[in-house]
């Protein structure tokens, strides 16, 4: 019997889990959940002789991968797949996917919380600002940009993008792209980061970025914490202590940031962009459902190991 793992460190919502039941019991399948473990050999037991994985940002290493001895294919949930050792996955003949686009919304709609949290000084009763009227710069246009765009157009923003892959899908909305990232970062008084935690954005939003900030703007990370390098963002913030920092994850230094730059950031406790019931039921049925279609057909859309 074909047997399928979801593993998720941090649980779907329980309709998401019902509604993947469904799919999998339909195809005659047996599910196993593992959620809330604390170790990684509660994964290493559950993962050992499943034909299936549906993860979240759920660390899938070498290790892992060479434990589960079934393994055929993984589906990561969402859209970032750095938690997943790609090479070892290929190595060990083991097909991984994402769910692209599954969960943008979510993470879209947090953003611009935060940029309506960092803008009306983080519900303290301090005098704020509005966002209509102001320029939003979009570093990226994957899915997750293109939604925030969606929303920040009907609040009445302008929004700009800087992006190398996307340009003409940028334009052919009427999106300025700028020339630059420098560019972006200079025009802007929000800028919202979407690019993938892989090559060149990695540690992409340097000192060099950042040091064209205007006075007084607030920079939104729903991406992850390798896109930033960490010791520019405190030392620009200490250069200019009108720019403000919202993220959906804790940076490494984020002692320095309590003791430095109180009032000035604000992070999530634990990666809360997709944490809604509408994104986890849309990116855990597309996961059970790509995995169907591997097994049963050998449909490979949205492979992303070679
Ligand atoms: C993603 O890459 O899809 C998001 O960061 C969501 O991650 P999560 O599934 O761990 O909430």
């Amino acid at each position: 019997m074909t047997k399928i793992l979801i593993a998720t460190e941090k649980p779907f919502a329980p309709v998401a889990v019902k509604k993947i039941s469904k799919i999998f019991k339909k195809e005659g399948y047996e599910l196993r959940v593992l959620e809330k473990y604390k170790s990684k050999q509660e994964l290493l037991d559950a993962i050992l002789d499943v034909d299936a994985a549906i993860i979240r940002s759920d660390k899938i290493d070498e290790e892992v991968l060479n434990a589960a001895k079934n393994l055929k294919i993984v589906v990561r949930a969402g859209a970032g797949y750095d938690n997943v050792d790609l090479k070892a996955a290929t190595t060990n003949n083991v097909v991984v996917m994402n769910t692209p686009g599954q969960n943008s919304n979510a993470v879209a709609e947090l953003a611009i919380g935060m940029a309506i949290f960092g803008m009306r000084e983080m519900f303290s009763g301090k005098p704020g600002s509005e966002l209509r009227g102001r320029t939003l710069g979009l570093h990226g246009f994957g899915f997750v940009a293109r939604n925030v765009f969606r929303i920040a157009r009907a609040l009445g923003m302008k929004v700009i993008v800087y992006t190398r892959y996307s340009k003409h899908a940028a334009a052919a909305i009427g999106l300025k792209v700028t020339n630059s990232l420098e560019q972006l970062y200079e025009k802007s008084d929000i800028v919202s980061i979407h690019v993938p935690a892989r090559g060149e954005h990695i540690k992409s939003v340097s000192y060099e970025v950042l040091k064209h900030l205007r006075d007084g703007s607030i920079i939104i990370n729903t991406a992850r914490k390798e896109v930033i390098n960490e010791p520019d963002l405190v030392k620009i913030m200490e250069e200019n202590q009108g720019i403000k920092y919202m993220s959906d994850v804790k940076p490494d230094c984020e002692t320095e940031f309590a003791e430095k730059f109180k009032g000035r950031y604000f992070f999530t406790p634990k990666k809360a962009g997709a944490q809604t019931a509408e994104a986890n039921l849309n990116a855990g049925v597309a996961a059970a459902e790509q995995i169907v279609g591997f097994l049963e057909k050998g449909d490979a859309t949205y492979q992303v190991n070679g």
